[in-house]
């Protein structure tokens, strides 16, 4: 039902966004938000939760069957994400509860990170520059710091959604080999891309560059383990900015470290953060970056703004802009 102008609908806001979001929510509803930088504790959340219409939240609020529990008026959620792996999507669904969430407006700014990543890895970019600038780089030398090229490569996906298609398209200004990609289902932009569709074991048998891009859920759950690695070419180099679980990480450093594999560079790991003393960082063939894939303040703008125009929509009976069909 539509609110009257005296009713207004009430909201919360999981972590501090930018001015316009607050100020789409705040023309039509009565908004409460966590005014901290670290993410909502459980216990202020469930407090929460249990007033509101909506709910405007990120990947690191767990909307699990206790906290639902709680939500008795709860019409919308809203992720600031296009993952939505943090989502019981099963309960909500069971509520009748609307999901909202930022699919598009973040694929070029997440492509070209994922693009930054593979380059920094396989090029050993952070390697290379802390050896300068702790007083390794004593000359010019043939074969220092060398890394492994994309010209004549075949480069593999795992998942070939909007992310990874972006990728692709990218990618072929190197003049790689050939483009190869594992999914669920045939993707009908593959012929533009000049991608071929290939089981899971042709992909770990025939990629130099193994790029992850598809979305986290049972079946794609630590896919990435020590049997995969050991079908990958010894000279592979594994790219993830997908989502950290995908990846069966204490096999990744085994691989690492054994050399199974030549390298790898994760945007997204498990747990994040990842504890500064864990054994990745210490690994000179391992780039690790902390989950920036969608990083462009226009980007996050774009994301944060239709996180609450999704909300506003539910809670007006219109259409959202962009609804998770469940
Ligand atoms: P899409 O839904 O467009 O693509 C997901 C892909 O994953 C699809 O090709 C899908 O295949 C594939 N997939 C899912 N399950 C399986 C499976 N079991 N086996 C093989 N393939 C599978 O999503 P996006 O490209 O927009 O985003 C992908 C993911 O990237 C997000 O879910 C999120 O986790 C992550 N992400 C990370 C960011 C970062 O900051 N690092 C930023 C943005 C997103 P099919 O279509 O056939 O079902
Ligand atoms: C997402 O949207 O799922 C990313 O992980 C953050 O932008």
């Amino acid at each position: 039902q539509r609110y009257s102008s005296m009713i207004r609908p009430k909201v919360y806001v999981t972590r501090i966004v930018d001015d316009e979001a607050m100020d789409i929510l705040k023309k039509h509803c009565d908004v409460t938000a966590w005014s901290g930088t670290d993410p909502v504790p459980p216990a202020e959340l469930e407090k929460n939760i249990a007033q509101v219409d909506g709910l405007f939240c990120v990947l690191t609020d767990k909307i699990n069957k206790k906290l639902l529990g709680m939500a008795k008026n709860l019409k919308v959620i809203s992720t600031m994400s296009v993952g939505y792996d943090h989502l019981d999507i099963n309960e909500i669904k069971k509520r009748g509860i609307r999901v909202g969430y930022t699919p598009d407006i973040l694929t070029d700014s997440t492509a070209e990170l994922t693009i930054g990543l593979l380059l920094a890895t396989s090029r050993r970019l952070i390697e290379a520059n802390t050896a300068a600038k702790v007083g390794h780089w004593q000359t010019w030398s043939p074969f220092w710091m060398c890394g492994i090229g994309l010209k004549n490569a075949t480069v593999g996906f795992f998942g070939f959604g909007r992310i990874g298609q972006e990728i692709a398209r990218r990618l072929k200004t190197f003049k790689i080999k050939e483009i190869l990609y594992t999914s669920r289902s045939a993707k009908k932009e593959a012929e533009e891309i000049g991608a071929s569709k290939v089981n899971f074991n042709d992909l770990l048998k025939h990629s130099d560059f193994l790029i992850v891009a598809c979305s986290f859920n049972e079946d794609t759950k630590e896919i990435f383990n020590m049997n995969a690695f050991r079908n990958m070419k010894k000279n592979a180099v594994l790219i993830n900015s997908s989502r950290g679980g995908v990846v069966k990480q204490d096999d990744l450093v085994k691989a690492l470290e054994e050399k199974v594999i030549w390298g790898a560079g994760l945007d997204v790991t498990t747990p994040e953060p990842l504890p500064p003393n864990h054994v990745l960082f210490k690994l000179d063939n391992c780039v690790i970056l902390p989950h920036i894939g969608s990083a462009t303040t226009d980007c996050r703008k774009e994301m944060s703004a239709l996180t609450a125009n999704n909300i506003v929509a539910v809670l007006n009976n219109q259409q959202m802009p962009s609804e998770l069909h469940l």
